[in-house]
């Protein structure tokens, strides 16, 4: 029987909570996986509930309800085209493809194009919340035609997470746009969690023990900085291995893994020329920490001081705040600045403040602070840098000291802060009126003739030096 509201393909973790979300809001769903065990284990584990577990792509398709819905939920890149190819002979023109994994968008410009071109409607969706959020609700990112979005905005706004109301789904833009604002949702994610990561180093060396951080990482959670990352380190600092007794956090190791969204928005931010030093140093974090066998060679080679912390415990936590407040700021200040340059690019019709808004609640960033910048870009849609909206303008020149403060005070210590410098210095220098680039112009034009402008001059007149020349 052709009935059933919605589709989807793919039952791991993430794609089976999907299905048992969409099937609570009162659809239909049906079920395929490439191993049918898969299907029949997870529609016997649900009894009495709206499922219908296909053994096959055809009566799969043939179970949906026109135009049919299939939400494919399959490892990004190979696979997603794979599932594609077998779909497309089996679909009728006008039946909509929801690719809802974390596919990089160009991949999604080119499966609309194609899929497009075929009579058929795609969606690149992004969904953002790990398997808790799939399940009882998450942030969703969908990129594709607005026609097509009308069709799906019923399902998408009723299974998605809300905030005062209004579901965390919005029509990001045409074509890749809703996997590119994930790509850089996860870019954010990279340096918020390196910024959690730098201050529970600088508390380590200040002698707190992980019963103490879960308290100070609660505290903060009931305050400004409250957020799901923030929430979910207090929980891991409580943890205790079962095995052993001790905190579970001190017995894993320190090697970080990454599947690439990171990597992917360090590219498109160096092709479109925008600063994402947080990001990029969270990035090149995970980089050096899975470099573990050097580092532990090379700690007992390169010399620095010991990593010893004398401040007063909760002056410190003082400040560790303002440092950790201070470079999320500028990290999601980054973040929107290279979805505004990448979208205007693209012209995408993006609307910053609507995409802050959908990250309020379901996704992983999602934090208290972001009602501050849905509220930032309410007011002033043109907002050239978050910094400059006066409330994050005033938190910042409140929170300069300390940061400044954190800062020395690691780096005098030998602990790596590279997020919290890079999000310092990206602040120092953005609000610098003069900076060296005087030198590196006169250097260029010295050993290439690139010429240079004048501070004296109308700017865009060039002018040339013969430098004298420098032998050997
Ligand atoms: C989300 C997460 C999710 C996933 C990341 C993790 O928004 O729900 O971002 O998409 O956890 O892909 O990425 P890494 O494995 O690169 O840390």
């Amino acid at each position: 029987m052709s009935n059933s509201d919605f589709g989807l393909i793919g039952l791991a973790v993430m794609g089976q909570n999907l299905v048992l979300n969409v099937e609570s809001r009162g659809f239909q769903v049906s079920v395929y996986n490439r191993t049918t065990t898969v299907t029949d284990e997870f529609v016997a584990a649900h009894p009495g509930k709206k499922l219908v577990g296909a053994k096959s792509l055809e009566e799969f398709v043939q179970s949906l309800a026109s135009p049919r819905k299939v939400m494919i939920m399959v490892k990004a890149g190979g696979p997603v085209d794979a599932v594609i190819e077998s779909l497309i002979p089996l679909l009728d023109k006008g039946d909509i493809i929801i690719d809802g994994g974390n596919s990089l968008y160009t991949d999604t410009e080119r499966r609309d194009k194609w899929l497009g071109d075929l009579g058929f409607r795609f969606i690149g969706a992004g969904v953002s919340g790990g398997e808790e959020g799939a399940r009882k609700g998450p942030s969703i990112m969908p990129g594709g035609p607005a026609s097509t979005w009308d069709v799906m905005k019923p399902i998408f706004e009723s299974i998605s997470a809300k905030v005062d109301g209004e579901p965390c789904v919005t029509h990001i833009g045409p074509g890749g746009a809703g996997h590119y604002v994930k790509m850089i949702h996860n870019g954010i994610e990279y340096g918020d969690m390196q910024l959690i990561c730098e201050a529970y180093n600088i508390f380590k060396a200040a002698g707190f023990t992980p019963a103490e951080l879960g308290e100070v990482f609660t505290s903060w959670n009931d305050g400004d900085l409250e957020s799901y990352l923030i929430q979910i380190t207090a929980e891991i600092f409580k943890q205790k291995d079962p095995e052993t007794g001790a905190a579970l956090v001190d017995l894993i190791l320190d090697t970080a893994g990454q599947k690439g969204t990171g990597k992917w928005t360090l590219i498109n931010a160096v092709e479109n020329a925008v600063v994402i030093s947080t990001i990029n140093a969270a990035v090149e974090a995970r980089i050096l920490s899975s470099m573990k066998d050097q580092r532990v060679a090379a700690s007992t080679i390169l010399q620095g001081p010991k990593a010893i912390i004398s401040v007063e415990k909760q002056e410190l936590v003082k400040k560790v705040h303002d440092a950790l407040f201070a470079s999320k700021i500028i990290s999601y200040a980054q973040g929107l600045d290279l979805i505004a340059t990448m979208g205007a690019e693209k012209s995408w019709g993006l609307d910053l403040a609507k995409i802050a808004a959908i990250w309020r609640g379901g996704c992983i960033i999602r934090a208290r602070f972001l009602n501050d910048i849905t509220e930032a870009y309410r007011t002033d849609a043109t907002l050239s840098n978050l910094m400059l909206a006066p409330f994050f303008t005033n938190l910042l020149n409140g929170f300069q000291e300390n940061w400044r403060q954190v800062i020395a005070t690691a780096t005098l210590a030998g602990i790596p802060v590279p997020a919290f410098s890079a999000s310092l210095g990206y602040y120092d220098s953005y609000r610098s009126a003069v900076l060296p680039a005087n030198l590196l112009q006169a250097q260029r034009d010295f050993f290439g003739a690139h010429t240079y402008e004048r501070t004296d001059k109308p700017r865009g007149e060039m002018f040339h030096t013969d430098w004298p020349e420098v032998i050997g």
